[in-house]
Parts: C-alpha cells; sequence; structure tokens
C-alpha cells in the first residue's frame, strides 16, 4: 500500500467521541481514516464507569456542562441525546442497568460498548490506524485535499480533520494536549486548562488530622462558588475524594475554600434541642456517634478549642451558642483545598479549544474551513455521571453529519 492515501475524513483520536463521528460521517458514505498514537483504541471508554462504562444519563440537561458558553452544548445535545444513544444501544441488545440520579451502566463490561462503536465503523468501513505519530499537518488552499498530515505511518490527506484527542488527564492511556496544540497552530485560542472530576488535596495540619480518617466515607453536601452536590465523601491519605468532592472539583478554582455539610437534610442545632428535650445526659461525642462514624467525630470535635471543649459535654449543658457554634463546625464546616490530584487521577479536563471559534451546529472552526474539534478537547466539561461520554457522542454525531 502506497504510504501517501486521500480520505474524505480524517479524525485524530479512536476514542468516544472519535469513533462516534467516524462511524456518523462513514454511514453518509465518506470514507473516513481514524488514526490513534496509543497501542489501542478507546483506552478510556474501557477504564470508565470502573469497567463498567457509565455511558449516559436519563437526565441530560445543558446545566450539567460547564463551559465558558454554556449555551454551546445545547444544540448537539438535542440533536443526538441520550435517548438517540440508548436507541444504539438497544440495537446490540445490550444488557443495562440505572444507578442512582438516572447514571446508565452496562451490565457486563465497557467493552460492550467499544465494541458497539467499532462495529458501527466497520459497517460504514472505516480504516482505523493505531500506533500513529502524527508529526505534523498542513493546510493546502486549492484541490479536495485541504490538510496532508505527515505521520510515522506515512502522508495522509483529507478535506475535513476532525480534532478528538481528548484531554490531558491519565497520560498512561495514551492521553495528550495534542488537540489544544493544533488549535493553537490554527489560531484558536483554549481556554484555561484544569483536572476536574479530581480528588482535592489538603497539606499541613488539617492533612495530619484528616488523613487519620482515610478509607471512612460518608453522606454529606458540599459547596463551592454556588454549586452544590449530596453525595458520598471519601477521606483519604491525600486529603478528599468520593463523588461529591469529584463533582464539586468541576467547579474549584485554587484558592476557594469548600464547605461541607456533615449532617445533610438535618439541623445539629435541632438535634441537640430535642436530645436536651428529651432529657438525655449523654455526652456530644456519644450521641453524634449514632449519626456519623465514632472515628470522625472524634477528629471533628478535636479540631478546633472550641469544639474540644465541649466533646465531653453532656447535651443537657449546652448554650445556645454553643449549638450554634456545633451547627456551623459540622454543617458548614470549610476548608481551604491545597490543589487537585491533577492529571493522574482527573476523569476529565476543565476548559480546552474556546467554543467561540466553533460552529455549534456542525463543529468546524468558524475561521479555518474543514477542521472540527469534538469531544473533551472542547471547552465543555460534564459532571460525573455519565455527562461526559454523552458529550462525547453528541459531538461526534452531530459533527459526523457535516464532514
Ligand atoms: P478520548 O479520551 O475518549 O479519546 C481520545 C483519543 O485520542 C485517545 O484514544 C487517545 O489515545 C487519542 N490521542 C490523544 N493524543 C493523540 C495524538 N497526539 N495523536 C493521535 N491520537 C491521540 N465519562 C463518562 O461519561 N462516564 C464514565 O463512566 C467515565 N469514566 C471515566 C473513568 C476514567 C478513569 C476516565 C479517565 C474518564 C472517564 N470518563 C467518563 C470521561 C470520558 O472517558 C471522557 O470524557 C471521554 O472519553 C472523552 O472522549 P473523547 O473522544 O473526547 O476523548
Amino acid at each position: 500500500m502506497s504510504d501517501e492515501q486521500y480520505y474524505d475524513c480524517i479524525v485524530i483520536g479512536a476514542g468516544a467521541s472519535g469513533l462516534m463521528c467516524a462511524a456518523s460521517a462513514a454511514q453518509r458514505g465518506r470514507s473516513v481514516l481514524v488514526l490513534d498514537r496509543a497501542n489501542k483504541v478507546g483506552k478510556k471508554i474501557l477504564m470508565s464507569g470502573g469497567g463498567r462504562c457509565n455511558f449516559t444519563n436519563y437526565f441530560i440537561e445543558p446545566e450539567n456542562y460547564l463551559s465558558d458558553n454554556p449555551r454551546f452544548c445545547i444544540s448537539a445535545l438535542r440533536r443526538y441525546s441520550q435517548y438517540d444513544f440508548l436507541q444504539l444501544v438497544h440495537k446490540y441488545h445490550l444488557a443495562y442497568h440505572e444507578r442512582e440520579h438516572g447514571q446508565l451502566f452496562c451490565d457486563h463490561s465497557s467493552r460492550d460498548i467499544l465494541n458497539i462503536l467499532l462495529a458501527e465503523c466497520q459497517a460504514g468501513r472505516v480504516r482505523i490506524e493505531t500506533r500513529c505519530q502524527i508529526e505534523q499537518v498542513t493546510q493546502q488552499h486549492d484541490g479536495d485535499s485541504r490538510f496532508s498530515l505527515q505521520t510515522s505511518h506515512g502522508t495522509r490527506h483529507c478535506h475535513s480533520l476532525v480534532v478528538a484527542s481528548g484531554g490531558p488527564s491519565i497520560p498512561t492511556l495514551g492521553a495528550s494536549g495534542y488537540g489544544y496544540e493544533l488549535a493553537r497552530q490554527f489560531g484558536l485560542r483554549v481556554t484555561p486548562l484544569q483536572a476536574a472530576l479530581v480528588p482535592l488535596t489538603l497539606k499541613g495540619q488539617l492533612l495530619a488530622q484528616l488523613q487519620t480518617l482515610s478509607g471512612i466515607a460518608v453522606p454529606a453536601r458540599v459547596g463551592c462558588r454556588g454549586h452544590h452536590f449530596s453525595e458520598a465523601v471519601l477521606f483519604t491519605h491525600r486529603g478528599l475524594s468520593g463523588p461529591a468532592i469529584l463533582q464539586i472539583s468541576n467547579y474549584w478554582h485554587s484558592g476557594d475554600a469548600i464547605e461541607i455539610d456533615l449532617l445533610p437534610g438535618a439541623s445539629l442545632p435541632e438535634m441537640l434541642r430535642d436530645w436536651q428535650q428529651q432529657g438525655s445526659k449523654a455526652e456530644l461525642k456519644n450521641l453524634l456517634a449514632h449519626h456519623l462514624p465514632k472515628r470522625l467525630v472524634g477528629v471533628w470535635l478535636d479540631m478546633t478549642p472550641e469544639t474540644r471543649r465541649v466533646a465531653d459535654k453532656p447535651v443537657a449543658q449546652f448554650s445556645r451558642e454553643e449549638m450554634a457554634l456545633l451547627g456551623r463546625h459540622f454543617q458548614q464546616w470549610q476548608c481551604v483545598p491545597a490543589g487537585t490530584e491533577g492529571n493522574k487521577t482527573a476523569e476529565v479536563t476543565r476548559g480546552g479549544v474556546d467554543t467561540d471559534a466553533i460552529s455549534s451546529k456542525t463543529f468546524e472552526a468558524k475561521q479555518v474551513a474543514g477542521l472540527y474539534f469534538i469531544g473533551e478537547v472542547l471547552d465543555v466539561t460534564g459532571w460525573l455521571g455519565g455527562y461526559n461520554l454523552q458529550w462525547a457522542w453528541s459531538s461526534g454525531y452531530c459533527a459526523g453529519q457535516y464532514i
């Protein structure tokens, strides 16, 4: 085979959005080549949802996504919705189940989702090349071939070039920031990037105190910048994790405080008043241990001189001020995380190619004919719960209808 080839479309990245886009275009009769530098396709899909792939969510709304332009995602999410992806899932008789908050997971394995995408690509005769390094991309201004790619497999020419190379989280899976480089090469802006859906780290004395709780998870309500999530918080040897923390990490900026309510849906001052009225003679820490892990109650009460003073006090003797103080300490507890665990553990990257420069209908760069960006490389970041893969499906499918 000649090492120079021409395709209608070349897709960079054989991940979620790239495979979906390739299948969508190929089934319209386009000749499509997908290039990936990794040794295997769809590695993040395989890792996703703990190996069961949380492939979409029943409750997809634009509000579940962060972007400098919050309206950018609306059109594609409508044109290729969670129900469209479910239709595909049903076509292949994939067994799946719903977990809390409308999250949909495979019954068996993430591989089932990857196999669906590969079967759809095969139906359109998509060619996929792995272990392919892209060395240079150049633009032509005449003829059918608008882009030439110098790659480790030879030169490839195309009319439409789709960048679906994802974000840099988990570099060991082949992830890279290559899409941002390409965007900048063609004069597109990239918004500030930050690891997201990621555990937050603590340092100093606070870390030393909370490290002793490592492995404990509690239901909590966590807030930052006006956003709140009620899910589990997990204490780790580096700081805080669990779904509530991953969710809030999407909104967290360096220097921000996060607020944690350890008794969501309850009011500690009211609980204390009830205990007083019932004539309880028990000490605070023993009563609280009915609602929270005993070790956590101990560490929390030991955190400040004021709470240490009341830890062993019978609740019958509490003043109104002490009750309010305890309410704040357990239900409006604030800390300023030192940072995030970074790309090594992040599920996604917040920020990306500025959507102002991209058509929300076709995903083509407004100033560069034939150049498209889809999936996570764009400045669109979803919540935890199947939202990021749905964005990959929606943006990939829609772009595939125009390339
Ligand atoms: P994706 O990362 O899928 O694909 C990008 C592809 O481009 C890769 O195959 C990569 O090798 C390739 N590539 C990168 N640089 C290249 C280069 N220079 N040249 C050629 N190819 C290159 N989301 C969700 O909705 N539900 C879930 O359950 C999970 N779970 C989850 C777990 C873990 C551990 C992670 C890391 C992430 C998730 N996610 C998730 C997020 C989800 O996996 C992610 O948002 C999508 O895969 C993004 O799809 P893309 O197609 O944009 O990138």
